[in-house]
C-alpha cells in the first residue's frame, strides 16, 4: 500500500497521547522498567542510545544488543498499535571502522570514497541495531577555533554540497528499505558555524543572502540527495533561535529546499529556549517549537508533558500536530521498520572496510610542504620517529568516535616498522629527554606531532591554534642537528603553523585519519601512495588571522590579502599558511590554458539548460603516477552585490600516469554562474565572468571571455 495511505490508516487509529508520543525521543540513560512502561503506553517514537549530551567526548559503546531488541520487541509486541521505534545513534565518521574525521574526508575531494566509506559505516551501524545516524554535519565552517568545524566539510559550499551528497547517498544506500540502509539527517540546520569568536553555541549573525548562497547549499544538495532527517542548530538568526523559527524550520527548509522527512531537535533545544529567553518556560517552548516545524523532541520531553494541554487551549493545532506525526511515521515507513523492525543479520567484509578505511585516509592527508622532496622516504633510510602521536592509538580516532576501538588502530610506529623494519627507530620520550637529546645514528626524523581527540568536537574550541610550544621545540631541536625533518600532523583542525614550518623539510597533514591513520601514513612517506589531498579549509598563519577563508566578498580598498595582494596585518606576510584547495603530490601536474566552447551565451538560452564547456589539458610532468584534483572557480565580474573575489564550482579527481596528459572538461550553467540577490531571487546577471582552473584557489590560469548577453 501507498506510503501516504498507510500514514492515514495509522493517523486514523491513533489517540491524542499516542500522536504525541511519536513525537518523543528518550535518551537510553533511562531506567528500563520505566522506559518500558512508556513505550507499552505509546510514549516513545524514538530512542537516542547516548546517555548524555556529550557523547562526541566519551565513551560509551553501544554493548547490549539484546537490550535494544527488547525495547523494541516491547513496541511493536506489547504497544496498542505496535509502531517500531526509530533509534538514533551519533555514528559521525565510523562505526566499529573509524574514517577520518568528515573534515579530512572532504579534503580528499573524492566524493566515491567517501560515499563508500558511508556505505560501510551505516552497514555497520544497522547491525547494531541502529536505524538513523545523526549525521552528516553540514555547518559550513570558516573559523578553526571552532571545536566543531572538524566535524564539518569545510569552508566551501560547493564542495560540502559535493560531500553532502556522497554522505547521504553512502548512508541511506539506494533503497532506503535496505536492512544495510539507515537514514542520514543534515544538521545543524543552520547557521551553527558562525558562532561568534569561534565559541560553541554563541552568538550568530548573518544576512538573509548569506545565508542562501553560503549556508544553505549544502542543506539543500542532502535533500536533493533523500536526506529524511534534519536536526535543528542551537544558534539563533536576527534574534529568532531555529529551534522556533517558522520561517527557517518551514518556510525555508520545506518550502525552499523541499524536505519531506522530519526535524529533530539538538539535545534539549526546546527546553533551552528558555535560555534564549523566547520562553518563559517549557510549555512555551513546546508551543513555540511545535508551530515552527519542528517534529521531534529530543530528550527533553517539553512534547510529552506539555502538547496535550496546549492542544486543548487551543495554543496548537491538530493539524499542526498530526502533520508532525505523518512527518515521523514517513521516514518510519520508508525505512521499512514496521516490517524489520529488528537489527538484521547479515556479514560485514571487515577487511574490505579497513581497505576502504586506509584508502580513504590516504586520500586525505595533505602534503603541505616538500623541500628539495625530503619524502618520499627511500626504503634503506634511517628514520628516527620522536614525537607524542609516534606510539599513541586512541587519538587517531577523533572525536565523536563512540564505538571504535583504539586496539583495531595501527599505530604510527608500528605501520612504519612494518615497511622499514629495524632501520625505524622510535625514540619514546616524546621529547626525547629534558635536554631533547635526539638519536644521532639516522638520516630522518619523523616527528609525530598533534593534538588530543579532546580538544576537538562539541564545546572543545580553542583560543590559540598555533601549534603547541613544546612541538615546536622539538621540530627547532631536530632541525639543529642537520638532518632531515619530516613532521607528520596529527591535529583534528587546521593549526597555525608559522612557528614551525621553518624548521620541516616536508609537512604531511595526517589529521586524526581513523583506524587506518598510521598505515596510510606509511603509506605515503614512503611512496606507496602518492599524496593526493587538498585542504578543505583555508590554514592561517596565526591564531589573529582568522577567520580566514578564500571565497570573501570584495572590498572597496585593495585588501585582497589572500590572493597576494594588500596587507591586512603589518605582521605577518600577506598571504595565509595554505589556501584553500591545497595540496602537493609527489609528481609535477601542469595544468594548460583554459579553453572555452563559446565566447558568449544568451541568459534565456543559460536558462533553458545551455551552457559553456570549459576544458584543460593536465599533464603528469612527473615520473609518478598521481591522481590531481582540478579545481574550477568562477568569479562574476561585475554585478548589483558585493561577489566573492572566487567561488569554487566544479572540481574533478583525476589519476594521471608519469608523462601523460589527460583533458578535462567541466560544464558551467545557470547553477554555476547563479547566486542569491538581495531579494533572495536565484538569479544570472548579464555580463563577464572570469574562469580559473588550477590546483588551489590561488590559481591565475583563467579566461576572461565568459559572457553573458541579456
Ligand atoms: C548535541 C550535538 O550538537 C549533536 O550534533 C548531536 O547529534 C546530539 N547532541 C546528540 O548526541
Amino acid at each position: 500500500m501507498d506510503i501516504e495511505k498507510r500514514i492515514n490508516n495509522l493517523l486514523s487509529a491513533m489517540t491524542l497521547e499516542e500522536k504525541i508520543g511519536q513525537l518523543n525521543q528518550i535518551s537510553s540513560a533511562k531506567n528500563e522498567e520505566k522506559l518500558k512502561e512508556l513505550i507499552k503506553n505509546g510514549k516513545v517514537g524514538s530512542l537516542i542510545m547516548a546517555n548524555t549530551c556529550f557523547a562526541g567526548s566519551e565513551e560509551g559503546r553501544v554493548e547490549n544488543i539484546e537490550y535494544f531488541k527488547e525495547l523494541q520487541r516491547t513496541a511493536v509486541e506489547g504497544s496498542r498499535l505496535g509502531i517500531p521505534i526509530i533509534f538514533g545513534r551519533d555514528v559521525i565518521h565510523g562505526h566499529h571502522t573509524v574514517y577520518p574525521l568528515p573534515l579530512a574526508m572532504a579534503s580528499s575531494f573524492n566524493d566515491e570514497l567517501v560515499k563508500t566509506a558511508y556505505r560501510d559505516i551505516a552497514s555497520e551501524a544497522a547491525l547494531d541495531h541502529i536505524h538513523w545516524t545523526f549525521t552528516p554535519m553540514l555547518d559550513l565552517s570558516r573559523d578553526p577555533r571552532w571545536g566543531r568545524c572538524v566535524e564539518s566539510p569545510g569552508e566551501d559550499p560547493y564542495l560540502g554540497s559535493r560531500m553532502a551528497a556522497a554522505m547521504v547517498k553512502g548512508i541511506q544506500g539506494d533503497k532506503l528499505s535496505d536492512e544495510s540502509s539507515i537514514a542520514a539527517c543534515a544538521k545543524h540546520f543552520i547557521g551553527y558555524g558562525l558562532s561568534e569568536g569561534g565559541r560553541d553555541y554563541h552568538h550568530t549573525d548573518v544576512s538573509e543572502p548569506s545565508l542562501h548562497n553560503y549556508y544553505l547549499p549544502a542543506f539543500g544538495a542532502a535533500v536533493k540527495a533523500g536526506v529524511q532527517t534534519v536536526m535543528n542548530s542551537f544558534n539563533e538568526i536576527g534574534g529568532q533561535p531555529v529551534a522556533s523559527s517558522r520561517y527557517l524550520l518551514t518556510d525555508v527548509l520545506r518550502g525552499e529546499l523541499g524536505f519531506d522527512g522530519f526535524v529533530i531537535s539538538d539535545w534539549c533545544a526546546i527546553q533551552q529556549l528558555i535560555n534564549h529567553g523566547v520562553a518563559a518556560d517549557d510549555k512555551q517552548a513546546a508551543e513555540l517549537a511545535l508551530n515552527a516545524g519542528l517534529d521531534m523532541d529530543m530528550v527533553d520531553e517539553c512534547y510529552i508533558k506539555h502538547i496535550a494541554d496546549l492542544i486543548k487551549e487551543g495554543r496548537i493545532s491538530e493539524e499542526t500536530l498530526d502533520n508532525a506525526v505523518r512527518n515521523i511515521l514517513r521516514v518510519k515507513l520508508r525505512l521499512g521498520l514496521f516490517e524489520h523492525p529488528f537489527a538484521p543479520k547479515y556479514k560485514i567484509d571487515k577487511k574490505e572496510h579497513s581497505a576502504h578505511a586506509r584508502e580513504l585516509a590516504g586520500e586525505s592527508m595533505v602534503l603541505l610542504k616538500n623541500a628539495n622532496r625530503a619524502l618520499p622516504l627511500k626504503e634503506n633510510e634511517r628514520v628516527a620517529l620522536a614525537g607524542p602521536m609516534a606510539t599513541i592509538k586512541e587519538t587517531h580516532l577523533g572525536t565523536w568516535t563512540l564505538d571504535g576501538d583504539e586496539n583495531d588502530v595501527t599505530s604510527i610506529a608500528e605501520a612504519m616498522k612494518a615497511v622499514g623494519g629495524n632501520r625505524v627507530k622510535c625514540h619514546h620520550a616524546w621529547l626525547a629527554d629534558k635536554q631533547m637529546i635526539l638519536p644521532w645514528d639516522c638520516d630522518t626524523y619523523v616527528l609525530c606531532l598533534g593534538e588530543s581527540r579532546l580538544m576537538s568536537g562539541e564545546n572543545n574550541c580553542l583560543a590559540d591554534i598555533s601549534v603547541p610550544e613544546d612541538q615546536v621545540a622539538l621540530a627547532k631541536r631536530a632541525k639543529r642537528e642537520g638532518k632531515k625533518v619530516v613532521a607528520v600532523m596529527c591535529f583534528a583542525r587546521p593549526v597555525a603553523m608559522q612557528e614551525l614550518e621553518p624548521y620541516c623539510d616536508a609537512i604531511l597533514y595526517a589529521w586524526h585519519s581513523g583506524t587506518e591513520a598510521g598505515n596510510a601514513v606509511a603509506d605515503i612517506l614512503y611512496g606507496r601512495v602518492n599524496p593526493s589531498g587538498k585542504i578543505a579549509m583555508t590554514f592561517p598563519r596565526v591564531t589573529g588571522q582568522v577567520p580566514v577563508y578564500y571565497n570573501y566578498l570584495r572590498a572597496a580598498r585593495p585588501c585582497n590579502e589572500y590572493y597576494g595582494q594588500g596587507r591586512s596585518y603589518r605582521d605577518i606576510p600577506a598571504r595565509p599558511m595554505y589556501p584553500f584547495g591545497y595540496g602537493l603530490s609527489y609528481t609535477d601536474f601542469e595544468i594548460g590554458e583554459v579553453c572555452s566552447d563559446k565566447d558568449t551565451l544568451s541568459l534565456s538560452r543559460l536558462k533553458n539548460g545551455e551552457g559553456f564547456k570549459i576544458s584543460v589539458k593536465v599533464k603528469n610532468a612527473g615520473d609518478t603516477d598521481g591522481k590531481e584534483t582540478v579545481q574550477l572557480y568562477i568569479k562574476d565580474e561585475v554585478s548589483s552585490v558585493v561577489r566573492p573575489l572566487r567561488e569554487l564550482k566544479g572540481y574533478k579527481k583525476i589519476f594521471v600516469k608519469a608523462g601523460e596528459t589527460v583533458n578535462v572538461e567541466f560544464g558551467i550553467g545557470f547553477e554555476e554562474l547563479s547566486f542569491y540577490n538581495a531579494k533572495l531571487e536565484k538569479t544570472v546577471e548579464p555580463g563577464e565572468f572570469t574562469v580559473y582552473v588550477g590546483n588551489d584557489c590561488t590559481t591565475d590560469n583563467a579566461i576572461k571571455t565568459v559572457c553573458i548577453v541579456s
